[in-house]
């Protein structure tokens, strides 16, 4: 191949020079969809789904009732979703993974599977939806028993969603609070706008892949640490305070040292996380409740006053994780499976934005600005 000796200057201007578009990093503050699903009004602290307040929709709804609200938009207080069985092909899947496996790691490749299982038609329907949102908590339950030397257990038909997952991970009927805080549990979690996970499941079915590739993509995006949470730490920090008398030097110290408050903060809401107001309720309210509850609502009036000392200029206030942590350690979750929980609740607000971009019909497909090297010949 010939070529000149040296590289030619190039006389081409800069690609990036005439592109004044404006660049958003993260996409912070990009309108990137219409939805109807879900409303986070982060200034005045309110969620609302469809319309109705989350604080109602924990006080009188079930998980399964919310599911259906989001896929229909019909409100039927008395919906029934079972668990769904595990198809045998997902069994022999989990049974090869090594009991060491994330559980997040599990339930990916779980959902992944079943779509393997299932030839999904194109376009994704809300029966898709359902079966979808029926069979992730029996693989997760199935996995957690494999992973401890014990048998699955088959799902009960009568049992909803929730109270069917305890029962399929601990082979016996949870109490009806148990349940029923779990569900809450489950309710805030459904459904958050336009959040990373949601945003890739969007993406992938804009490009008319199905809807269990979606939710797949959507696991992978929510086990990175920013996405899926910090109750688990939220559980340590208490412990790392101890007594109602060592929190308000635990905070300091800690802020001081640069650490954050786990539980505290929100990258959309200024104001008091309205799925923490109601989750401390639910958490309050439990028979079952962790011991160090008091201890918990205690460090968090001190840690509002110190952070409110620390950064006058930003509302930094307790998020849903801190109030997550109590209910789903009460209802007897270990903590490494916290955020599996959350991509089981979040599989409502998933499929049903997967169900919304399919109406919208558009391929999601942004620009870069290239701010590589301007135009030049290969070397000799
Ligand atoms: N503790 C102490 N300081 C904090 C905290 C906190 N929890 N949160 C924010 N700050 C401070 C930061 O140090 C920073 O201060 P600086 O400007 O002096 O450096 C300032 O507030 C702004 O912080 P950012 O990270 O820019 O704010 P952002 O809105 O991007 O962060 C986030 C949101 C990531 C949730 C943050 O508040 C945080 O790390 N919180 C602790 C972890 C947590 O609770 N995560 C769960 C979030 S809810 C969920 O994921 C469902």
């Amino acid at each position: 191949m010939s070529g000149p000796a040296d590289p030619a200057p190039s006389t081409a201007a800069h690609p990036s020079a005439t592109d004044e578009r404006p660049y958003s990093p993260g996409l912070e503050g990009v309108i990137a969809a219409e939805t109807a699903l879900g409303y986070v009004d982060g200034v005045n602290g309110r969620l609302l789904y469809r319309g109705f307040r989350i604080g109602d929709l924990v006080e009188r709804g079930s998980f399964p009732a919310v599911a259906e609200l989001l896929w229909t938009g019909e409100w039927d207080a008395d919906a029934h979703l079972p668990a769904a069985p595990v198809p045998d092909q997902v069994m022999d899947v989990l049974r090869r993974l090594p009991p060491t496996a994330k559980p997040m790691d599990a339930l990916r490749t779980a959902v992944s599977a079943w779509g393997a299982t299932q030839a999904l038609p194109w376009p994704p329907t809300v029966e898709q939806a359902r079966a979808l949102t029926a069979f992730s908590p029996s693989a997760l339950a199935a996995f957690a028993r494999l992973r401890r030397g014990l048998d699955p257990v088959e799902p009960d038909p009568e049992l909803n969603l929730v109270e069917g997952f305890l029962y399929q991970l601990n082979g016996v009927r949870p109490d009806p609070g148990t349940a029923r805080a779990l569900d809450a549990y489950f309710i805030v979690g459904a459904e958050h706008g336009l959040n990373a996970s949601t945003f890739t499941a969007r993406v992938i079915v804009s490009t008319r892949s199905d809807l269990a590739s979606a939710v797949t993509g959507a696991i992978g995006a929510m086990k990175g640490p920013l996405h899926g949470g910090a109750p688990s730490e939220v559980v340590e920090q208490i412990h790392e305070v101890g007594s109602p008398e060592r929190a308000e030097a635990w905070v300091r110290e800690a802020l001081d040292r640069g650490d954050r408050l786990m539980g505290f903060g929100h990258r959309v809401y200024r104001a008091y996380d309205p799925r923490a107001a109601a989750l401390r309720k639910v958490a309050e309210s439990m028979d079952t409740k962790p011991d160090w509850l008091d201890l918990a609502i205690r460090v968090e009036d001190v840690a509002l006053r110190v952070l409110a000392e620390r950064h006058p200029e930003r509302a930094l206030k307790t998020n849903v994780e801190y109030y997550a942590a109590p209910v789903l350690m009460g209802v007897g979750l270990t903590p490494d499976l916290f955020p599996t929980a959350f991509a089981l609740a979040r599989h409502a607000g998933w499929t049903a934005h997967v169900l919304e971009q399919v109406v919208a019909s558009k391929l999601i497909r942004p620009d870069a600005r290239y701010v590589g090297p301007a135009e030049r010949d290969l070397p000799a």
